[in-house]
């Protein structure tokens, strides 16, 4: 089955959601991200009415708390429905354990647990700021390794990464690990403010396992052709 890149619906509320998804066939069920932005003005109710759109959802809220809070809060985002979701790697290993916890909690019997991933570090963070506000001594590619590497053994499915950090992650965890990868322009397309981007057939051939997809579908003039353009190039379907 072919594989459907995740659409960062980076809107600031609803209204534009139903602008955006309004120029997709209705029977086409894609695969969405909800961000901070939106989910903080709609609530959890936006993650409803897109399942019941028949969408699967992303829910990138990035959480990062006391295990027993984070805990709690999975319970409840299990109960949404959300297909994936995810916590900063920062919180730690026990932290991580107990969002996994809180998934299966929330989870109806005979449903699918939520994918869970990590955030190692926020690609917004160079090297520099990191040695210096966090105080990590190592190169960044060591603690983007190290995150990636608690965050399998915490049991959670994979990681935040760039695609270009991949490779290196499947290296020092395994083949499975799953990589969810920001940062893809088709080529020709505007980078706009990301730094490192790559492209889906490059992502495809490194080893992302998940694509998102911003500004290329969301600003396009034709968002469903981009779209399609984009999942044939990932899925290694052009012409
Ligand atoms: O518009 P664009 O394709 O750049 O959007 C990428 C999406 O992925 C945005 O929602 C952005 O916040 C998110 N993201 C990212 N880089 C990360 C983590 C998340 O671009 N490291």
């Amino acid at each position: 089955m072919s594989q459907r890149p995740i659409i960062a619906l980076d809107f600031p509320s609803k209204i534009e959601v139903e602008t955006f998804l309004d120029k997709f066939p209705k029977e086409e069920s894609l695969f969405v991200k909800v961000g901070m932005e939106l989910f903080y003005q709609e609530g959890p109710e936006i993650v409803r009415w897109l399942k019941a759109l028949g969408h699967s959802v992303f829910l990138d809220l990035k959480l990062h708390d006391i295990p027993n809070t984070v805990e709690k809060s999975m319970v409840g985002l299990a109960k949404l429905g959300v297909d994936i979701t995810n916590v900063h790697a920062a919180g730690g290993i026990k932290m991580m354990k107990a969002a996994m916890a809180g998934l299966k909690k929330g989870t109806r019997n005979g449903a699918k647990i939520p994918i869970l991933i990590a955030v190692t570090q926020l690609t917004s963070t160079s090297e520099q700021e990191m040695q210096h506000d966090q105080l990590i001594e190592v190169p960044l590619k060591d603690s983007v390794i190290h995150y990636a590497k608690c965050t399998e053994t915490a049991g959670l499915d994979g990681v935040v990464c760039s695609a270009l950090e991949a490779q290196d992650i499947h290296q020092a965890t395994s083949e499975s690990f799953v990589c969810l990868t920001p940062g893809i322009r088709p080529s020709g397309s505007e980078v706009g403010d990301q730094q490192r981007v790559v492209t889906p057939t490059d992502a495809r051939k490194i080893g992302s396992t998940y694509i998102v997809v911003g500004r290329p579908i969301t600003q396009a003039k034709k968002p469903y052709e981009a779209y399609l353009s984009i999942k044939n190039e990932w899925n290694g379907e052009n012409k």
